[in-house]
């Protein structure tokens, strides 16, 4: 069995190790530009270059080392329907995210943001305390990374809410879907999270006339992609009080250009993509697993739906 490895940043030896302990009978090759690579029955990619989409036709199946499947089908045109494209579920994302996410909304909710600002300016000032059933979480995206951060959020008491593509019952908390759905989800959430895949039905929904509809002084926290949020109605959004703060993970352009008004805002918070990074080892486990199981004839998890982009 051959396997054809692309890195964006061209750190491969780890990962030919580490297929090596798991998939041993596999020959791992690392795909390179120009150079016709023996034909392979896989392929481990994250955001394909353009020119490896002839050696991506030949194989049996492609498999992300991400959760998001954008960065790929940015080439759905070019590649077959006939090979299935399967992202990472989970795979030691799942915590991270829920780290990250309860991190960042228990700092707005304990004001930990504002006595940040006060410790600066050298101010000692007990501040009321928000109570939680004033504090609903809505969490757009209710998949496997979404789930995982709703149940973080449950644990601590937060009123939280949920919002998906196809209805769904969830014992504690209020769901909501679809177009229709979206609106009373929004009003009624004090912190949104996003936790979408990036699809041309998810492109731009926190935009100015969603993020209107949510309570004055809500918060947002997007750990999705870039694209789910209008960058400059946020801006202008926060600098009117409408927004009372913003925790971006990602952004429409990644690194987040040097001059960009976002750095000098002190209300938007800026982590540079890594609330929830790929672990190799446990990527490397779940895909050598996944190609056993293709390799017996035997279905597998978390394959991209061609028709929902995601
Ligand atoms: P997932 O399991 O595929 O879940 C996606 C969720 O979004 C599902 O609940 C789905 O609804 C919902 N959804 C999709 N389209 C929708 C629409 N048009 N309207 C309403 N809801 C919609 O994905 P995941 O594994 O949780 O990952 C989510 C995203 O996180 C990834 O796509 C990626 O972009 C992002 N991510 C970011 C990082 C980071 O470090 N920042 C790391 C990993 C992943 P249904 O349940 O009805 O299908
Ligand atoms: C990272 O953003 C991922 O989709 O895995």
């Amino acid at each position: 069995m051959r396997i054809l490895l692309h890195r964006a940043d061209g750190k491969t030896e780890p990962w030919i190790k580490d297929f090596a302990r798991h998939l041993p009978e596999a020959e791992v090759v690392v795909w390179q530009p120009g150079v016709k690579a023996a034909p392979c029955d896989y392929a481990i990619v994250w955001s394909p270059p353009e020119a490896m989409l002839r050696e991506l036709s030949e194989v049996k199946a492609i498999f992300l080392t991400g959760a998001g499947a954008d960065a790929i089908l940015k080439f759905e045109q070019e590649i077959s329907h006939e090979i299935p494209i399967i992202r990472l579920g989970d795979a030691g994302m799942g915590i991270q995210m829920a780290e990250y996410v309860t991190h960042a909304v228990l700092r707005y909710f304990r004001r930990l943001d504002e006595y940040d600002t006060q410790a600066r300016a050298g101010v000692w000032d007990q501040l009321p305390q928000h109570h939680k059933e004033d504090f609903a979480v809505g969490v757009l995206g209710m998949g496997v990374l979404g789930m995982r951060v709703i149940q973080a959020l449950k644990e601590f008491g937060f009123p939280v809410r949920g919002w998906s593509r196809t209805e769904k019952h969830v014992d504690g908390m209020q769901c909501f879907y679809g177009p229709e759905g979206l609106d009373t989800f929004l009003r009624g959430s004090n912190a949104v999270v996003c936790m979408l895949p990036l699809t041309p039905e998810t492109s731009n929904v926190l935009n100015r006339g969603n993020m209107l509809k949510l309570p004055q002084g809500a918060y947002i926290i997007n750990v999705a992609r870039g694209a789910h949020v209008n960058e400059p109605d946020l801006l202008n959004l926060i600098k009117s009080g409408h927004i009372a703060g913003a925790t971006l993970d990602v952004f429409r352009n990644e690194p987040l250009p040097m001059q960009h008004p976002f750095w000098q805002e002190p209300r938007v918070t800026i982590t540079p993509h890594i609330a929830a990074l790929t672990l190799r080892r446990e990527s490397v486990q779940q895909i050598a697993g996944k190609i056993r199981q293709l390799e017996k004839g035997e279905p597998v998890a978390d394959v991209i739906n061609r028709l929902h982009g995601y």
